[in-house]
Parts: structure tokens; C-alpha cells; sequence
């Protein structure tokens, strides 16, 4: 039996716009997306003599072939066209889910990303991404990783400069959105204030850490206007010291970027008592 490990990072959006509805009942996105070192670790072992079996620890994520994770290795193997006799899938939880951090995108990335490296890099990162876009909107980012523009679906990616070193306070709350219905929503209001995707690029190009925090802009906000807690939990970031704060994703996760990793520390610190799924974090 083989074992083979690989660590799952989170994502956050820097600016997230959704365009048009598409003919496919998806939605056309242009986001700047961003790795972060909140991460789950993915172990697998391969050949185990059993039947395929997957474990998270966390009640609510399910355990069996409509995990993410077990998507991804059944259209790896597929795709190879053969496979080992019996796998199990360990993943230990530390993203929260229902975020918008793609957590268990991440997992599936992970999984796609040993598998290829255990069999001899038989797919360029690029079909990888290919396979990832098969299993969920996020795995292509979560495969590349670093900072990218996701356009089309989420799957056409452009690699960009590495974002400069940001400093992170990571804050999820109880309440918990449904990504269908948040896209939903969005068909149905004006959206009133959209990202300024190029001004991020540049900010992003000059690695001016004050420029990018103030062009943090997620339009999926508009969708969840009537929820108090994310709006407080913006607030209760600058508060603490953030130079900009936003939701990530449909949510419901929000970060701040702060000044320095004391700044988000302690800005940690003062939120977690309130919201104990508080994560200081960092760009990578
Ligand atoms: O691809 P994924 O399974 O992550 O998407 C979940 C749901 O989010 C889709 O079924 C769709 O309703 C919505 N979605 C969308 N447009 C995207 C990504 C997701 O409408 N670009």
C-alpha cells in the first residue's frame, strides 16, 4: 500500500463581478482569485485491497462518492484508464464549508494534483485544470493556484504576478447561503456596483497593498444585503484595523487584509469570541 500526502489551500476572491446567464444555466464570472494558507490535508492511500472509502470528520460534508474529492480521483482513474486496487481519501477538515472558499474544490484539487504527480505527471497542469472543470467551477483555480483571472465559468484562467504578501483575517459566520440561489438572486436585482477588475490588475501589478485592499468588491454582497452578520462582520474587520474588507464567494465567509501579521492577529483575536471559525491567514 502506497500513501501519499498533499495539502489543500482555500481561495478567496479579490473581486468577483457576475455577467451574463448563460444558455448551459451557468453564469458567465470575471474574479481575481487568490491561494491562501488556510488549508485541509489530503491524505490517500492507494491500494488498499477494500472497497473505496472516504472520510472528512465533519458531519455535515458528505462521506461517499459525491464528495468533491472522490470525484475527482473516480475522473482521474477514468481518465487514465486504470486504477489501484482500492482507495481510501482522508481529509482533515480546517476550512470551513458553506464559505465560499472553495474548500471542497480544494480537496478535489489536492487529489488531482498527487494523483498526477504519483503516476508520473501524465496530464500538464493545464488538462488537469480540464478534468478539475468536469468535477466543480472552482477545481481549475484550486489546481493552478496563486493569483489568477477566472473568466467563463470560473475555468479560463490567466495566471498573474503572485499578489504581494497579504496579511488575513478569515471570518466565517453560522448563517450558510446556497451558491444556485445566490446566482439566482442576482438574476433578479440590478446589480448596482461592480469590481473594478483593472484597476485591480494594475494595483495587483504594482504590489500596492493599500490600493488593492480598497478595490476589494464581490457583487455577491447584493444578493445578501438582508443579512446583518456580514455586514457586521465587515465592520468589526476595519474596526479592528482592516484596510479593506469583503465576502469571498457566494459567502458566507468575509476577510480583511491588515496592515501586518501582528494587525491580523490581534484583530483575530477580538473576533473569534464572537465567531469562533476565525482564521488568521495569508496569501501564498
Ligand atoms: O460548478 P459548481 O458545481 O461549483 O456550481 C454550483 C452551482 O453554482 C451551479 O449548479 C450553478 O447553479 C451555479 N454556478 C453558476 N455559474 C458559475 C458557477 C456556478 O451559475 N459560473
Amino acid at each position: 500500500m502506497i500513501t501519499l500526502a498533499e495539502k489543500a489551500y482555500a481561495k478567496i476572491n479579490l473581486t468577483l463581478d457576475v455577467l451574463a446567464k448563460r444558455e448551459d444555466g451557468y453564469h458567465d464570472l470575471r474574479s481575481v482569485m487568490q491561494t491562501v494558507s488556510l488549508c485541509d490535508d489530503v491524505e490517500i492511500d492507494l491500494d488498499t485491497g477494500k472497497p473505496w472509502k472516504i472520510s472528512c470528520g465533519a458531519a455535515s460534508i458528505p462521506c461517499d462518492e459525491r464528495n468533491l474529492a472522490w470525484k475527482a480521483a473516480r475522473a482521474f482513474f477514468d481518465r487514465i484508464g486504470k486504477e489501484p486496487d482500492g482507495i481510501e481519501i482522508r481529509i482533515f477538515k480546517r476550512i470551513p464549508s458553506e464559505a465560499g472558499l472553495a474548500g471542497g474544490s480544494a480537496d478535489a484539487a489536492a487529489v488531482l494534483r498527487v494523483l498526477n504527480r504519483w503516476a508520473n505527471d501524465p496530464f500538464s497542469v493545464g488538462e488537469l485544470c480540464a478534468l478539475g472543470a468536469k468535477v466543480g467551477s472552482d477545481v481549475p483555480f484550486c489546481v493552478l493556484g496563486g493569483t489568477a483571472l477566472a473568466e467563463g465559468r470560473g475555468e479560463k484562467l490567466s495566471k498573474l504576478l503572485d499578489a504581494p504578501e497579504l496579511h488575513l483575517v478569515i471570518c466565517k459566520p453560522p448563517v450558510a447561503f446556497a451558491t444556485p440561489e445566490l446566482f439566482r438572486r442576482l438574476d433578479s436585482v440590478e446589480i448596482k456596483e461592480r469590481p473594478d477588475t483593472e484597476a485591480m490588475l494594475r494595483a495587483l501589478h504594482s504590489g500596492d497593498r493599500k490600493r488593492i485592499a480598497g478595490l476589494l468588491c464581490n457583487v455577491f454582497e447584493q444578493a445578501v444585503a438582508g443579512y446583518r452578520e456580514i455586514d457586521a462582520i465587515k465592520k468589526s474587520l476595519l474596526a479592528n484595523g482592516a484596510l479593506g474588507a469583503v465576502m469571498t464567494g457566494s459567502g458566507s465567509a468575509v476577510y480583511g487584509i491588515f496592515r501586518s501579521a501582528d494587525c491580523a492577529k490581534a484583530a483575530c483575536d477580538a473576533l473569534i469570541t464572537e465567531y469562533p471559525q476565525t482564521f488568521a491567514a495569508k496569501t501564498v
